[in-house]
This record gives structure tokens, sequence and C-alpha cells, in this order.
């Protein structure tokens, strides 16, 4: 099968093996110098000098560990959603008593800076933004860099969802000015899912001094402290930490630079591919496709979820329908972590035979 979801990804053959490993003591040397060592890559692979948590849980456990590490109750909060899971940081908020603006952006389009520097502009109570870099839902990359920007004159806290972007396209969370950074060792890491990694600036841990939202399992004063020793403060997954051990080591011989022009060149490889089928991509402004998923208009009212059974069931490739409303009417392309030319080149020829079996006429190439 060649698993095409935007995650969990496909794991290299010697990711998969250092999984087999026997146990080893969390709270011993061994595991200690893993930890150093996969931090302190961490911390290249996020451009960052601050300090970066792995903490065992999935994408959505880091997104909580945001909030409640740098919020309190009835603080304000701008979130800036154009997808489902722009939606689901501001529910996450308002759930432990935030109060959430909500500013929403068409499925399908970027997230505006303007529109933030408006709304930070109208109240100047709020005290964080949530933003989505990569939204996953629509396979639309916002200019995180630019809104960044804006969050910075203003001088708020900025709390970034990368969970599908980190890793595969360029986030400088130091230079741009990111607080709390969040990604899942599933999306471009190669390593299956339990692990979140979330970076923490400075300006973050002013925050969390006052914070007083409830947190225990992920309080980063606990993780801090942990660190110091160079453990976590709960049982991690240990296994997974073996494959991330691999995979960093993995990530960094291909070098960042690398990283991003690969997934540049594969993101644009499937968009031009979907074209020549005869499909349209649902971002509205091809300038924000998503290089690490692609999401595809089901042409002429056809059930996406027939694309998706077909692909799977008769042609081994596996790929994602569309989330919430969209359900049916796109489906999406998952290249991001360990995926090469050959992969989206199978899709594409795959596709050709497969859209003709469920009513749709592909035009000759
Ligand atoms: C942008 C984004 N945010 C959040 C999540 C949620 O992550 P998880 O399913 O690992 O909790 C995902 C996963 O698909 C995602 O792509």
């Amino acid at each position: 099968m060649n698993l095409r979801i935007p995650g969990p990804t496909p794991c290299p053959d010697n990711v998969l093996q250092a999984m087999s490993k026997q146990m080893i003591n969390h709270r011993g040397k061994e595991f200690g110098e893993m930890m150093t060592r996969v931090t302190a890559r961490l911390k290249e692979l996020f451009q960052t000098k601050g300090d970066v948590f792995i903490l065992t849980c999935s994408g959505t456990g880091g997104m909580e560990a945001s909030i409640v590490n740098t919020l309190s109750p009835g603080d304000k909060v701008l979130s800036l959603s154009n997808g489902v899971f722009g939606d689901r940081f501001a529910n996450i908020a308002e759930r432990f008593g935030a109060d959430v603006t909500r500013v929403k952006f068409e499925w399908g389009r970027a997230v505006d800076p303007d529109a933030a520097d408006k709304a930070l502009k109208a109240d100047p109570k709020i005290k964080a933004v949530l933003a989505t870099h990569n939204e996953t839902s629509t396979g639309v990359t916002n200019d995180l860099e630019a809104i960044a920007s804006v969050v910075r004159k203003y001088d708020k806290l900025l709390l970034v969802d990368a969970i599908s972007s980190l890793g595969c396209i360029n986030l400088q969370v130091d230079n741009w000015g990111c607080d709390v950074v969040v990604t899942g060792s599933q999306k471009g890491w190669m390593v299956p899912p339990g692990l979140a990694f979330v970076s923490v600036s400075q300006r973050a841990w002013q925050a969390h001094k006052t914070a007083k939202m409830p947190r225990f399992y992920w309080d980063f004063t606990s993780a801090g402290d942990f660190l110091q020793k160079k453990q976590t403060p709960w049982t991690p997954a240990v296994s997974i930490f073996y494959a991330l051990d691999v995979a960093l080591v993995m990530m960094l011989e291909e070098g960042l630079r690398n990283i991003f022009a690969r997934h540049a060149r594969l993101g644009q490889k499937t968009r031009d591919g979907m074209k020549s089928l005869g499909l349209t991509l649902y971002a509205a402004d091809e300038k924000y496709a998503s290089n690490t998923v692609t999401a595809v208009n089901s042409p002429f009212g056809i059930d996406g979820k027939k694309i998706q059974e077909v692909m799977r069931d008769e042609h081994g490739i596996v790929i994602s329908g569309g989330q919430s409303t969209l359900a049916g009417k796109i489906f999406r392309i998952g290249h991001l972590g360990y995926v090469t030319d050959s992969d989206i080149d199978d899709v594409i020829r795959e596709l050709r035979q497969a859209l003709p079996k469920v009513g749709y006429k592909v035009p000759h190439k």
C-alpha cells in the first residue's frame, strides 16, 4: 500500500526497526543520552535556541499544552482560522475558559494578516493569537511569517499549530518570533504517532509564570525541571523515542534546505499532476497551496469517498477524504515526511486509471 494521507505517514525501514529494541530505564543513563541528542536535533529543525519539549501525546495534546501553559481563564485570545484545525485550536482555548474572538476566513483561502492587524488594533486587551501554519483540512499554508510580524507589532503571544508543516516547510521559530510552536511525530518526522514536540520562547515562559489554566500532565514547569535531569516528567513512549532518534539523523543528513526543497518539488508535482487529470485544487490561490497536503475538488459531484475506495481497493493507494463539511466534496493527498517522486508518480498514474471507474472522464495527456 502507498499510504498517501497527511499523517500518519510511512516510516523508513530503519526507523521501524529501531522500535523493535528492548525497553530501557526511562530514568537511566541510556535514555538520558538519547533525550539530550533528540532534543538538540529537534531544536535545529525548529530553528530555535529556546526550549523544546517532547510530550507523549498526539498533536492535539501539544495544542492543549500550548494554551493551558500560557493563558488564564478569562484571557482574551484571537483565533485566526481557515479550517477544521484552526477551529479546534479555538475550541480548546474556549473549553479552558479563554474569551476567544474568532476571525474566520473562507475555507480554501489563506488567513489575511491585515485582518489580524485590524482585530488586534480593535481590541488591545487581546493577550494571545492562535494560528495554524498549515491547514491540513483544506491544503492551505498560511503566511505565518507575515502573521507573526503583525503579532510582534502588537507585542502579543503567538501560539502556532505547525503540526503538518514543521520539518517540511520553512518555519523559523526564533527569527519570526513564534512563542509556542507545536508539531506531531506522525507528520513530517517519519515517525509513528505518539509524540508531540513543542517549542517555548522566553515570552511564553513569562506568560507561563502567571498562567492559571488548570494543567497537570502538560505542565511546562515539570517538563523543564525534568529536562534538566534528561528525563520527561511521566513515562515517555520509549519506542517512539527510538524511532525519532533514527529519523532525526536522517533529516539532518538530508539538511533543512533540501527537505524544504523536496517538499516544494513534490507539492508542485502533485498539483501539476491533478491539473493534468483535469481536476481543480481546493486551495483558491495556488500561491498558498500546501507543500505537505493537496486538497482536490471531487469532479462533477462525484462522491470523494468513492474515489478513496477505488484507489484503496483496486489501486493500492490510500488517500484521505474531506473533513467536516468537506466530507465527500474533496479528497486529499499527503506528501510529507518519507516521500519520493515515485510515490507521487504512482498516485497520478493510478488516479488516471481509477477516475473513469467512478464516472469521470480523464482528459487525454
Ligand atoms: C494542522 C493540524 N492540527 C492538528 C492536528 C491534530 O493532530 P493529532 O491528530 O495528532 O492530535 C492535525 C492532524 O491531522 C493537523 O494536521
